[in-house]
């Protein structure tokens, strides 16, 4: 089952909106309709919206008749800043959407169709190589689970957030499939409930043993000694090591520290944004309060009530034991150890 895929000359996603409910595909046979896509949410997930937006600048080449490689590339350019646009957040679609502009400007010698062409061949590879990926990542974050343990979640980041397998939740499958057994306790993770709706949905199909709790129970648990590790996924990752999350991963991150409970980001280098110094820099979408007072039209409060929704948080590097990325796991100074993961480095344990 893949989230993302090209399919009949469209891009069919898993409609994530109506999951766990309904298994329903949308095919989008425009890149504005991709972008809006990934706006609402239809695909989400770091990964899941780079190799979705590579799709659709590949799409985007196909909807343009242009005869010259110099206007494709003007229309391409053009697509480009509207996929970008969809979600600020997430690196991974800006390093996807850039990585196949870099492909159009190099080879300017291309006719327009041997682009088209290149540009597909160039998002199906991000969409495989995401999946080598999450695989090496959850080799090397297994190595942290021992039998018997039980682990806390925060979000979705299995195969749904991905092209498949997934992150910190490809960990947890990683070692589901090594015979490891493990329990895991699933933050619900208000507003959009991507760990009550989607993590349970995936744990109840590989068949992992697991709970859903309230966003507002991990202390409790933590406290009670029933959780033994932390694992979160990452949106993106600054240059020091800070991480930017689905929101609510900060107060996980202080609670853990608090209990003395190892926490771990798992994130692909493409997560990482050696751009930025920090996290502080770090745009923060800020969704519709919709979200907050009526999700998914369940009305919680009056309409008209005020309410806030950023969607995101970013956690200090301090409160990391480790970032486990497809190069191993990468470990304070992070300065250090994220720039060696980047360059392909192997990382030690
Ligand atoms: O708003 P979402 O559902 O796109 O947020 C997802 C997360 O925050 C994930 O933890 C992150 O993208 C990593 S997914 C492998």
């Amino acid at each position: 089952m893949r989230t993302v895929a090209w399919h009949g000359g469209k891009v069919r996603l898993i409609d994530q909106r109506i999951l766990p409910w309904k298994l329903a595909y949308v095919d989008l046979d425009s890149h504005e309709a991709v972008a809006e896509a990934i706006s609402d949410m239809v695909v989400r997930g770091a990964p899941a919206i780079g190799a979705t937006a590579a799709f659709g600048m590949a799409l985007a080449a196909r909807e343009c008749d242009a005869t010259s490689n110099s206007d494709l590339i003007s229309w391409l350019e053009a697509a480009a800043r509207r996929l970008k646009a969809a979600r600020p957040t997430a690196v991974n679609l800006a390093w996807a959407v850039d990585n196949l502009m870099a492909l159009a400007h190099n080879d300017q010698n291309r006719n327009a169709n041997d682009l088209r062409i290149a540009l597909l061949e160039r998002a199906q590879q991000i969409a495989d190589e995401d999946v080598r990926t999450n695989q090496r990542m959850g080799a090397h974050g297994a190595t942290l689970l021992t039998d018997g343990a039980t682990v806390l979640h925060h979000c979705n980041t299995g195969a749904l957030a991905t092209v498949d397998h997934g992150t910190a939740l490809g960990v947890i499958r990683s070692a589901h499939e090594q015979g490891i057994h493990l329990h895991v306790l699933l933050d619900e993770t208000r507003p959009r409930l991507q760990g009550s709706r989607l993590s349970a949905w995936e744990l109840e199909r590989l068949g992992v043993s697991y709970d859903i709790i309230a966003d507002t129970a991990a202390g409790y648990f933590m406290q009670h000694d029933e959780i033994d590790l932390v694992l979160v996924g990452a949106d993106r990752i600054a240059a020091n090591g800070d991480v930017a999350n689905k929101i609510g991963t900060y107060q996980v991150a202080v609670l853990a520290r608090e209990n003395d409970i190892p926490f771990y980001c798992v994130a692909p280098t493409s997560t990482i944004d050696p751009e930025l110094a920090s996290g502080a820099d770090i745009p923060i979408e800020q969704r519709d309060r919709s979200e907050v007072l009526a999700p998914y039209g369940q009305e919680l409060a009056p309409a008209h009530y005020r309410a806030r929704n950023p969607a995101f948080d970013v956690t200090p590097h301090c409160y990391l034991s480790g970032i486990i990325t497809e190069q191993g796991i990468a470990r304070a100074p992070f300065t250090t150890s994220l720039r060696r993961a980047l360059a392909g480095e192997s990382l030690q344990g």
